[in-house]
């Protein structure tokens, strides 16, 4: 089973002052739950721990748009690391899918696939999907139910966050950054509504924000 950092129930987090976060946001956040600094460091350490499982054919990195986009960034910058600076090599090379299953801060049933025709070219393939945030679970299912129809040779799941609620379907990605409460977090490209991703950390919505961004 996957390790992860586990971001307990009663963590408190950290006050906002301490670190630097846009003005424009500051009345919207509660607390920083993961520090920017944290997300890269165990980024490193799931590079690695991909690298060596996948490591041995081409990969295909597919990313889960729009929230999983700083995510792959990062993680990809420290596998492109990690293949130029050791003798073992794996070329490497990138997807785009826009996946949309939210509205407001609930989870909708209907996840909707946006460019799935490209997903043929992943037949054969050795493919590494990124997502940012695990929930119930619905959208990465369909999205490996849409994904074994084209036969690719290998499929993985790295997902920075898994939200521990009883509204999970029991799925859990191959590789998992950190395990976090039921709290809507944005932050680091995650979203509430399309706001919040221009923030570094990753931080907890107040109610009041949930309102004002409300559509
Ligand atoms: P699931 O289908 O319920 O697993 O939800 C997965 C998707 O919902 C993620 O890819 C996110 O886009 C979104 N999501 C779930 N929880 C959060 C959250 O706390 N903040 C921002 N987006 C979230
Ligand atoms: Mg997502």
């Amino acid at each position: 089973m996957a390790s992860y950092l586990q971001i307990h129930d009663d963590e408190k987090g950290y006050d906002l002052d301490l670190f630097c976060v846009p003005r424009h946001y500051e009345k919207d956040l509660d607390k920083v739950i993961i520090p920017n600094g944290l997300i890269m460091d165990r980024t490193e350490r799931l590079a690695r721990d991909i690298i060596g499982d996948m490591g041995s054919h081409h990969i295909v990195a597919l990313c889960v748009l729009k929230g999983g986009y700083k995510f792959f960034a990062d993680l990809l910058d420290y596998i492109k690391a990690l293949n130029q600076n050791s003798d073992k090599s794996v070329p490497l090379t990138v997807d785009f899918i826009r996946v949309k299953s939210y509205c407001n801060d609930k989870s909708t049933n209907d996840v909707k696939v946006i460019g799935g025709d490209e997903l043929s070219n992943l037949s054969g393939k050795n493919v590494l999907i990124v997502e940012d945030i695990v929930e119930t679970g619905r959208t990465m299912q369909t999205l490996l139910s849409l994904l074994s129809k084209c036969n690719p040779k290998m499929v993985k799941v790295v997902s920075l966050l898994v939200k521990r609620t009883p509204r999970s379907s029991g799925y859990r990605p191959d590789y998992i950054g950190f395990e976090v409460p039921d709290a809507f977090l944005v932050g680091y490209a995650l979203d509430y509504n399309e706001y919040f991703r221009d923030l570094s950390h990753i931080c907890k919505l107040k109610e009041e924000a949930k309102e004002k961004y409300k559509v």
